[in-house]
Parts: C-alpha cells; sequence; structure tokens
C-alpha cells in the first residue's frame, strides 16, 4: 500500500511541476533549429507505452523499466526483452496529422508515440535550450533523453517547455506520446463538425538563448490613449532585474531605453506622432526592435485602433464592413490540417480572390502563418476558441482548459494587428452554467487584452407569432461587443423560396455579424435550382439570402460557412457527402462552385457603394 502512495504522491507533485513554460513570444522570427521532417512512430492503441500491465503508469516511477517508450530502451544483449524498437519502426512528417498521411490511421483516434534524434550544432553549455511546438492534438507528453519535459492539452495552440538541463551537443531524442482520443469534458468535447485530426500537427522547434532572454512582449496602439504604444517587455533569466533593455523603430525614428523592475519587467509607452496606421487597405508594418544585454528580437508590427461605435466597427476612427468568410484549418487539396505558410498563402489568397477583407477562423486558433500573413495582406481576422456546442459547463476542470487555450491564442497574437475579434463560442445551448462560463471567459479576455473585440457565434430563430420574423434571445448578446449568430434559413428549415420574405427583429445598437450561412453542393452536380446538393441551389441561396441579411441595419460583416468543403465524420451521405462538409465554395479538387462567384460579385458591389 505504501508503495502505492508514495507512486501517487509523486504523480501529483509531478503534474504540478511539469507546467508548460510561459510561451516564447515570436519565436516565428527567431533563428532555431528545426526538428520538422520525418519522426519514427509506434502506434499505441493498449498504452502499453505508458501504462504497466497493472495499468500503473511508468510516468514518473523511479524505475520506469524497458516498457515505458520515452526511455527508449534498447537490448543490452541477445537475452534481453525489448518489446519496441522506434528506430525500426516507420515514420510520419512532422508538421503534419497523422490521419491524412496513413491510410491505416484515417480514422485512428488513440495515442501514438513519436520519436526524433537530433543533435545540437554549437552546443554551448552556458546557453539555454527551449522546445517548442506549435500546436500537437489533443494531448502531448514530451520527454527529452528519457527525462519528462512536460504534458500540454489543447488541440489548436502552442507551448514550450525549457530542456537545458536534459541536453547535450550529441545524440539526443525527442519522444511525444500524443493522444487525440475525444472526451467529453475537454475543450472542444466529444461531438463537432470537424474531422478529429490527430498528430503533431504543427512546427516544432529548438531555440537557443541566452541566459537571459527576452521572453514576452506586447506592443499596441492604446485606443484609449491617441497615438500611443502601450505594452511591455518581460525577461526572463538570472540577470532579468535592473536589467537594461532598449525599443527602436528605425522607420519612426524612435529609440527609447528603460530599465526593468525587480521582476524583469518595463512597462512602456511610447508617444508617436506621424504613421501609417495599419488597415485592410494599408496593411502597414513597422520594424520593432527589441535589446536586452544578452538578448535581441525583431517583429513586424502594425499600428491600429479597433473598436465600436454605436452599430458600427471603427477601424482607425473609419467605418468598416467586414467582407468575410468562414474557414477551417483543411488544406482541402490535400485532406489534412494545414500548418504551413504555403497552405495559409492558398487559403487566405483564396479569401482574397472572393473580395474578402475578413476572414473567421474557425472554431479553433489556425497556425500562426495565419496572422502573421493577414497583417502582410490587410486581412481583419476573426479567432476563436473550440467552445463549441455542449461542451460541460458546469465542471471547472473544462472552463480552465477553455481559458487556458484562450490565454496561449491571445498570447501568441497579440502582437498581430489582423487579429480584431476574440470569439468565445460557437452555437452553445442557453443555461445559467453556460452564461457563467461564457461571461467568465469575457471577463479573462478583457484581463489579458483590453484593445481587441468580444463576439461568439449565437443563434437565432423564428418568432413564435410570426416565423417570418427572426430574433435573438440570448442573454450572453449583453456581454460581447459584437452581435454575432449563425443563420441557416433556407437549408435548416425554412424555404428557399422563402428568404426574401424573411427579416431579423434586432433591439441592440451593436454591430451585428451574421457569422454563418450557406448551404451544400457537390462540385459539378447540376440541376434545377430547388434541388439540394446541386449548385444551383447553393448558388439560389447565396443570391436570396445576401440581399435579405443586408437589410438588417446593423449589419457590419458577414462570413458565409464556408471557403471550401472540409471533411467531417457527420457528413456520409452517399453520393454527395461521402465523409465531406459540401457547404465550401471551393472543392477538394480546387474547383470554384457558382456561388462562389455569387458572393464575388456581392463583394465587388459593396465595394462600387462606398
Ligand atoms: C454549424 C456549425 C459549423 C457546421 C455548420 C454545418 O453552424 O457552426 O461548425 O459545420 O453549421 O452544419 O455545416
Amino acid at each position: 500500500m505504501k508503495k502505492q502512495l508514495l507512486i501517487a504522491a509523486l504523480l501529483i507533485l509531478n503534474s504540478f511541476l511539469l507546467f508548460s513554460n510561459t510561451l516564447l513570444q515570436n519565436n516565428y522570427l527567431r533563428e532555431g533549429i528545426s526538428l520538422n521532417g520525418k519522426w519514427n512512430y509506434i502506434v499505441d492503441m493498449y498504452e502499453t507505452g505508458y501504462y504497466n500491465y497493472r495499468w500503473q503508469p511508468h510516468d514518473g516511477s523511479p524505475n520506469p523499466g524497458a516498457g515505458a517508450f520515452y526511455t527508449n530502451t534498447k537490448p543490452q544483449n541477445k537475452m534481453d526483452l525489448v518489446e519496441y524498437d522506434f528506430d525500426a519502426s516507420p515514420t510520419l512528417l512532422v508538421p503534419g496529422d497523422w490521419n491524412s498521411q496513413e491510410e491505416k490511421l484515417f480514422y485512428y483516434e488513440g495515442t501514438l508515440w513519436y520519436k526524433k534524434s537530433f543533435d545540437i550544432p554549437n552546443y554551448d553549455s552556458s546557453k539555454r535550450y527551449y522546445l517548442h511546438f506549435g500546436a500537437v492534438n489533443y494531448r502531448a507528453d514530451i520527454y527529452v533523453n528519457g527525462q519528462k519535459l512536460g504534458m500540454h492539452k489543447g488541440g489548436f495552440t502552442p507551448f514550450n517547455f525549457e530542456m537545458t538541463k536534459h541536453v547535450k551537443a550529441t545524440d539526443n531524442f525527442v519522444i511525444v506520446r500524443v493522444d487525440n482520443k475525444r472526451a467529453a469534458d475537454e475543450v472542444p468535447t466529444l461531438n463537432t463538425d470537424w474531422w478529429n485530426y490527430g498528430g503533431i500537427t504543427r512546427d516544432v522547434t529548438i531555440y537557443e538563448l541566452s541566459p537571459t532572454f527576452i521572453e514576452d512582449y506586447s506592443l499596441q496602439l492604446d485606443k484609449s490613449k491617441k497615438n500611443v504604444i502601450a505594452g511591455f517587455i518581460q525577461l526572463n533569466g538570472d540577470n532579468k532585474a535592473n536589467s537594461k533593455v532598449s525599443v527602436s523603430i528605425p522607420e519612426l525614428k524612435i529609440n527609447k531605453s528603460y530599465t526593468a523592475d525587480q521582476e524583469g519587467q518595463i512597462k512602456l509607452e511610447i508617444p508617436i506622432k506621424k504613421y501609417e496606421a495599419w488597415s485592410d487597405t494599408n496593411p502597414k508594418l513597422y520594424e520593432v526592435i527589441i535589446t536586452s544585454q544578452e538578448d535581441k528580437i525583431s517583429d513586424k508590427i502594425g499600428f491600429r485602433t479597433i473598436e465600436t461605435k454605436g452599430s458600427d466597427i471603427v477601424l482607425n476612427g473609419k467605418t468598416v464592413f467586414l467582407k468575410g468568410i468562414c474557414i477551417h484549418e483543411e488544406n482541402v487539396m490535400r485532406g489534412g490540417r494545414a500548418h504551413s505558410m504555403e497552405d495559409a498563402r492558398m487559403l487566405l489568397g483564396w479569401a482574397k480572390e472572393l473580395g474578402c477583407n475578413f476572414v473567421r477562423l474557425a472554431h479553433y486558433p489556425h497556425n500562426e502563418n495565419m496572422a502573421r500573413l493577414a497583417d502582410e495582406m490587410g486581412l481583419l481576422l476573426w479567432e476563436e476558441i473550440p467552445v463549441y456546442w455542449t461542451i460541460q459547463w458546469g465542471n471547472t476542470e473544462t472552463y480552465k482548459k477553455a481559458e487556458q487555450q484562450l490565454s496561449e491564442v491571445i498570447n501568441r497574437d497579440k502582437n498581430r494587428a489582423s487579429v480584431i475579434i476574440w470569439s468565445m463560442a460557437n452555437e452553445t445551448p442557453m443555461s445559467d452554467e453556460r452564461l457563467r462560463f461564457l461571461s467568465k471567459l469575457v471577463d479573462a479576455t478583457r484581463q489579458l487584452d483590453n484593445q481587441r473585440l468580444i463576439s461568439a457565434a449565437l443563434e437565432d430563430h423564428g418568432k413564435e407569432s410570426d416565423n417570418n420574423i427572426m430574433v435573438v434571445e440570448d442573454p450572453f448578446a449583453e456581454k460581447v461587443d459584437i452581435l454575432s449568430f449563425n443563420q441557416y434559413y433556407g437549408w435548416y428549415g425554412g424555404d428557399i423560396d422563402n428568404i426574401k420574405n424573411i427579416r431579423w427583429e434586432i433591439d441592440m445598437d451593436k454591430p451585428v455579424i451574421i457569422s454563418e450561412f450557406g448551404a451544400g453542393a457537390l462540385q459539378g452536380y447540376h440541376a434545377d435550382n430547388m434541388t439540394r446538393w446541386s449548385e444551383e441551389f447553393q448558388e439560389l441561396l447565396y443570391e436570396e439570402t445576401l440581399p435579405t441579411l443586408a437589410k438588417i441595419p446593423q449589419l457590419s460583416g458577414i462570413t458565409p460557412w464556408i471557403l471550401a468543403d472540409f471533411r467531417s465524420p457527420r457528413r456520409m451521405l452517399i453520393p454527395y457527402q461521402d465523409g465531406w462538409n459540401r457547404k465550401g465554395l471551393i472543392s477538394e479538387t480546387g474547383n470554384r462552385k457558382k456561388a462562389f462567384f455569387t458572393l464575388q460579385q456581392f463583394y465587388s458591389e459593396l465595394e462600387l457603394e462606398k
């Protein structure tokens, strides 16, 4: 009994110690050692590599034994029994989901172990070494040279661990246990309308850092103080207290020096006079260089303000209409998770081709290439956490997971001018517990970032008295800056030929975004426009819906569902769906459906009206 108690105590201590370090800000523009490429993998359906046959975790036990996959044990002689060998096992590409790489893993939901050997060129024992993951779906346990660095949950946000005391110049190995099983108390929960792609789905990079380095910073135009860049810089390391730091923006002839406080933090307010504000029509980015005594980092930051005035969304003091589209993080041509800058160029290039100035990144944080490219292209972004449908509203652990993912995406993208809206949720059923859960997320968001707007995709319904009159009766609408809702009149209920007769009764003096509408169509299937699944039906729905929405006085944006077809286990109708949600305007062969051109035309005419 004593041994069990000791193991349990060690595990609890372990879990407290294994939090992931604060996120490295702007790792993207640091020189790193990429671990992208081929990793060996072992499918571990029965968790053999993590538990012994009594279902006790090897993890954290004083002598885990050869069976623990993360030890990467090799037989020492011909008698030894070791029942796994990463180096003899097949490989998967990282970054990338496993479902779209291996036929036999297409439907796999479970645990899979990855292993990668690595050297550190010019290894320097006086430096600090961090291991950074862009994302792993869903749970990741990270081990380096047999030592546990930590565990991270959440399939769409970055994390990193310091591994300084575990690495050497050569012959290192990193082992990652990935488990993408869905669970009722997770975020998202069991039911979604997208493919549960598992794996190390984004970049993996080693960063070599000075003993005291620049860990985090935020520089944003402060909408409450005209022409002031407000923010902070946070150092990490033994020499952080009273350390000297300078911030320069060469193009604005700004060069300021600061002294960090005892915690290694600097709060800054930099007045700027003549500058070009970042906007969708003028995506001006400035080089910002932060130099400390031992470190230097540069970033490209756009300075803009975003606020609401009554029912207007106001960008740099001017009203803007958000001509948008929804996007899932999927390269539809590959039928797998998007992760690269090339994927981002394809997806955001299609949005620009549509005439968009706005994109809703549904339903979870996308890889950071999207926000960085949107900064350059002049696309405004809605970013969202996967608080989707039937989350466990009364579960405090579930709330912590949601807030953790929210803080991770805000931490990562807080310097991206393109990001203007944080979305708390999508289509969540109303209840007191759900209202408390979402209201707490709003409070957390305002704490983390008071410069951007808050919304969530709510739902509408027809009035009892006249179901041609649609209303949004949701107490959460009071808590958000922008009233957004999904409406599917003509697809889920309502007759397509009645769309022109409906209208919305909205008595809130807030901007309104229609965060989804759409219809499914199999590209290349042509019939009369009352035949569901035909391109003509989808085209008619757009033709009828767009002018009807335009009648909403508070309308400030629309993001039709969705740019491209995407995989979903919910959509199995042969021959139209076959595992794909067909509401895309572009098919998995890259062909544009007729409704693509209807939306493109609508946006171009909007342009003319301005
Ligand atoms: C819902 C949901 C989407 C889903 C879409 C659909 O509104 O927000 O995630 O894919 O409708 O049913 O196609």
